[in-house]
């Protein structure tokens, strides 16, 4: 309720405004996003990689309008993949892409999203390195799980997002958990309506132990998106009654959420990787961020109204 209520906020184009000409947005952003350009991710990458953590890296932007801004989203993955390879980084650091920032949602969209994924998958395999579609609203599920297969022929180690609050997700998960395939479970970030999805948060966290269940006991790499401690817990208990080694399932959260966790986990010999965005398109990203947590909203509240 609250996050959908904030998410709502956040379309309307004054307070888009509001929030993206500030300085007080400006430096909690810099909390959650890496940087607005690759030459300014590039240390944060490093950095991550240098403390014993794997990293995926979303250059930021979604829902495009205009068929020019997703080819050059496209060339935007080729050269951030390029410059992986020459510095060394792949395979311990691979990408996560939007289809809407292909071109998912314009006319002709599906076709489009899948032409560019694909020239995407091309350059992460001339690097060595994987890709994982992120997943988004529920109405783009269909097509994204339709590309996914389509690119899964010819790159079996293209990854995709699954979303414990759509109510579809448990069947998608049997679906998906299959030999090879790369699926990360989180909880989903989206407001949705009650017809598709679970509105309670703990109804939300029940199919996501559900879901996680049948990832962890199937032939698939389990990679397992969240924060929250009893999910992680979960996720370690259901590993060692599967007989999974550190190495055949991960663990994955944000950049800059939950920091000493994420080293705790590495350390204790778990594969633990991050999400990081980078890019000037931050809005929707951050204002997910903020929809997740009131305590992130009444910290920027607090600085908007301090300054
Ligand atoms: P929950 O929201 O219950 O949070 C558990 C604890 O984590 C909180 O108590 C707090 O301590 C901490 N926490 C969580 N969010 C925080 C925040 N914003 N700021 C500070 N602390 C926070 N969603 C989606 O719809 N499509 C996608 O493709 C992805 N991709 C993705 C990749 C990765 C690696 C992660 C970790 C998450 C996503 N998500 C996503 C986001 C996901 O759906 C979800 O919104 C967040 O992970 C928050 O849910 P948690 O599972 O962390 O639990």
């Amino acid at each position: 309720m609250f996050s959908s209520s904030v998410l709502a906020v956040s379309h309307h184009p004054q307070v888009r405004r509001l929030v993206t000409t500030n300085s007080a947005s400006r430096r909690l952003v810099g909390r959650f996003v890496a940087g607005d350009d690759l030459d300014t991710a590039m240390a944060p990458i490093h950095a991550l990689v240098a403390r014993g953590l794997l990293v995926t890296v979303d250059h930021l932007g979604e829902d495009v309008a205009d068929p020019a801004d997703a080819v050059a989203t496209r060339d935007a993955y080729v050269a951030l993949l390029e410059r992986l390879d020459e510095k060394g980084l792949a395979p311990s650091v691979e990408v996560s892409v939007k289809l809407s920032a292909l071109g998912q949602g314009l006319r002709d969209g599906h076709r489009r999203a899948l032409d560019h994924a694909a020239a995407i998958c091309a350059a992460a395999a001339r690097a060595d390195t994987t890709v994982t579609l992120d997943m988004e609203d529920h109405t783009t599920v269909d097509s994204t799980l339709d590309i996914l297969g389509t690119l899964r022929a010819e790159y079996p180690w293209v990854g995709a997002v699954l979303q414990s609050a759509l109510r579809r997700t448990e069947a998608d998960a049997a679906d998906l958990a299959r030999d090879g395939s790369r699926v990360r479970l989180v909880k989903g970030a989206y407001a949705e309506p009650a017809s598709v999805a679970h509105t309670a948060k703990a109804e939300v966290d029940e199919a996501y132990l559900r879901c996680l269940r049948i990832l962890m006991a199937g032939p698939g790499y389990p990679m397992v998106g969240s924060h929250d401690p009893r999910m992680i817990e979960a996720a370690g208990a259901m590993a060692a009654v599967h007989g999974r080694s550190a190495d055949d399932h991960e663990y994955q959260m944000l950049y800059g959420i939950r920091t000493t966790e994420q080293d705790r986990i590495a350390e204790s010999g778990s594969r633990m990787r991050i999400y990081l965005p980078y890019g000037a398109d931050w809005y929707g990203y951050f204002t997910r961020r903020l929809a997740e947590r009131p305590a992130n909203l009444a910290f920027f509240l607090r600085s908007l109204l301090s300054r």
